[in-house]
């Protein structure tokens, strides 16, 4: 800062005593303003900004997230038993990967150029009350492990809403003076309905606490959750559903708004994961229709 002040007071002074002329020191501050200081806000924010593209990918500005993590409460879930089985052949055709440190410490191959989402939280287990959750993971191991970005789970309206409210907000604290950017998760208490007002409030809040993005569920009038949400909004698959159904969805969350998937279930528990991830890239990433994405997913 001292050294930007008095290097622009020299070029003042050099302005003033060389030229002697108003015109030039004129142009000499304007370049400096123009030129420097943009410089300086870009070097600024490069971390997180080009960790932020190895996620939503620049050309689209829309993301293909492969969500891998539920075994951080379910255990071994069906289509995950076996993840590096599952998860091999999809890696070509996922933007990030959304996966907890011990998968990726196991499961993935290091010279993949598949970025990683590093899912930080957890606690309890399907069988304990699911909103009593922590950070489990550090910033230094999520750094150690090349991240793109760190995620955590709020849940709105269920016992520990304040709780893991706070965390996200510490989390982002230390995550920004990295530049990682953080995805808030949403969730929501068991008796509220996956709604637009309870998803919107879920994810303005994420975003009023500094989520760089945000994950939620789809619903009816799902650009009204986009509208209240300043920052991208990645859409979860939620559960098995036909191929077709989860692709309509796709489309309709894209044309109101949202800046890609976080999908798993509708992805790897499909009868043809590689067909149904290559048919929501589709539609991610070049607008085509369900009846384009479903023939794409239909090729064995
Ligand atoms: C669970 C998660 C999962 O990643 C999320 O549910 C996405 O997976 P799916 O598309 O199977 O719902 O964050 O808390």
């Amino acid at each position: 800062m001292f050294v930007n002040l008095f290097s622009y007071l020299l070029m003042i002074n050099f302005s003033l005593l060389t030229y002697n002329h108003i015109f030039d020191s004129f142009i000499l501050h304007f370049l400096y303003f123009h030129h420097y200081l943009r410089k300086e806000n870009f070097i600024m924010g490069f971390g997180i900004n080009n960790r932020l593209s190895r996620i939503i990918k620049p050309k689209t500005g829309k993301t293909v997230m492969l969500a891998v993590d539920h075994g951080y409460f379910q255990g071994p879930t069906t289509g995950l038993r076996d993840l590096k089985k599952t998860v091999t052949p999809l890696i070509p055709h996922t933007d990030c990967l959304f996966i907890t440190r011990g998968m990726v410490r196991n499961c993935i191959d290091p010279r993949s150029d598949v970025s990683v989402c590093l899912r930080v939280s957890g606690g309890p287990s399907i069988l304990g009350e699911l909103s009593n959750e922590d950070i489990t993971t550090s910033l230094e191991e999520a750094i150690r492990l090349n991240a793109a970005g760190v995620g955590m789970s709020i849940f709105v309206g269920a016992p520990n809403e304040d709780r893991t409210i706070a965390n996200l907000g510490r989390l982002v604290s230390e995550a920004e003076r990295y530049g990682m950017p953080v995805l808030a998760v949403t969730a929501i208490g068991r008796e509220m309905a996956r709604d637009a007002r309870y998803l919107s409030l879920a994810c303005r809040i994420a975003a009023e606490i500094g989520a760089r993005f945000v994950k939620t569920y789809y619903c009816e009038d799902f650009y009204k959750v986009v509208e209240g949400c300043p920052v991208p909004i990645v859409m979860a698959g939620g559960k098995k559903i036909p191929e077709m159904d989860a692709l309509q969805m796709t489309a309709n969350a894209i044309k109101e708004g949202a800046s890609g998937v976080d999908m798993g279930r509708n992805i790897f528990q499909s009868d043809n994961p590689v067909g149904m991830i290559k048919a929501i890239r589709a539609i991610v990433h070049k607008g085509a229709t369900v009846d384009e994405a479903f023939e794409i997913y239909s090729k064995k």
